[in-house]
């Protein structure tokens, strides 16, 4: 049948969504699929009217795309689609309930407080330092590290001018270490290193002196309690299919979860694709065992 692959869109994230979009329409072509790309807009109703696709591969990153919106016109039209439902991208795209589901069932998270437009700043209480960034977009878009107490206020306007919530998170001082889920299956983790202040928008989509380090050097043992980790944190808030679990590692070892992506990037840069070619999987690969698991 006919595959539709979604992306665009207007969220923050719609060049990176563009991107893997592109590639995973091209992957499909290759592999002779029936597909259309489609840049969800406001008549998307009437495109997927028109193209009728049998099933649809979300590409889409950021709010409407990823948060449940789409899926919720999916599952209302009756068209199979890759990864979450409504309710894991929903949670997974609120990072501050996220995280409040992990702390409830004893999941380490780095403590938090989220601050909005009637929020007193002179009152938050988070010690520094600390991440400030937009609860619920992705790509570390509008993101800052804040190291001393002057810069905190100042950071979260800048923040509350992008986005109705913000996050404010402890810092965790240390690696971070990416977790791939393909279909209820951990796939090895990667070790990010930049020499940026940390794996921010440049170090994720232009820079090429980003290192990702696969095996990520863990011990086997520390290594499967970050793959378990990962899975229950994506399992808890009830994703599916695919996805992408972030997490830090102080120096002591211990590991802080920081969000779950539900449709992550698919660009040359990205994550999922380079554990999933550690596992044995090239791109076209990948995308074909995404696009078979819809709608089961
Ligand atoms: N939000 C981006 C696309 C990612 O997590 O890969
Ligand atoms: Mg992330």
């Amino acid at each position: 049948g006919r595959v539709a692959v979604l992306c665009g869109g207007d969220s923050p994230e719609r060049q990176v969504s563009l991107k893997s979009g592109g590639r995973i329409f091209k992957a499909l072509q290759d592999r002779g699929v029936d597909v259309v790309m489609v840049d969800a807009a406001t008549d998307l109703v009437d495109q997927l009217q028109t193209i009728k696709p049998d099933r649809v591969f979300l590409a889409l990153h950021g709010a409407s795309g990823e948060d449940g919106t789409v899926q919720g016109l999916l599952d209302f039209l009756k068209i199979p689609y890759t990864g979450s439902g409504v309710k894991g991208s929903a949670i997974a795209m609120d990072k501050s309930r996220s995280k409040l589901i992990w702390k409830s069932i004893d999941l380490q998270t780095p403590d938090f407080q989220i601050v909005d437009a009637a929020t007193d700043l002179d009152a938050v209480e988070l010690p520094v330092p600390c991440f400030v960034k937009p609860n619920s977009d992705g790509s570390s878009i509008a993101t800052f590290p804040v190291y001393s107490r002057d810069d905190l206020k100042p950071a979260i306007e800048k923040v509350l001018a992008h986005a109705d919530k913000v996050l404010v998170e402890q810092m965790i001082e240390g690696p971070e270490f990416t977790v791939s889920i393909l279909n209820g299956r951990p796939l090895p983790g990667i070790r990010l290193e930049t020499d940026n202040t940390f794996y921010d928008y440049e170090a994720k989509y232009l820079s090429d002196s980003t290192r990702y380090l696969l095996p990520c050097g863990l011990t086997e043992e520390k290594e499967q309690e970050l793959q378990e980790l990962a899975l229950k944190a994506f399992d808890s808030i009830g994703c599916a299919g695919w996805g992408r679990v972030d997490v830090m590692q102080d120096g002591q070892g211990n590991f802080w979860l920081l969000e779950v992506n539900t449709i992550p990037g698919m660009t040359d840069h990205s994550l999922v694709p380079m554990a999933a070619k550690a596992v044995g999987y090239d791109f076209e690969d990948l995308v074909l065992e995404l696009l078979q698991a819809t709608g089961q």
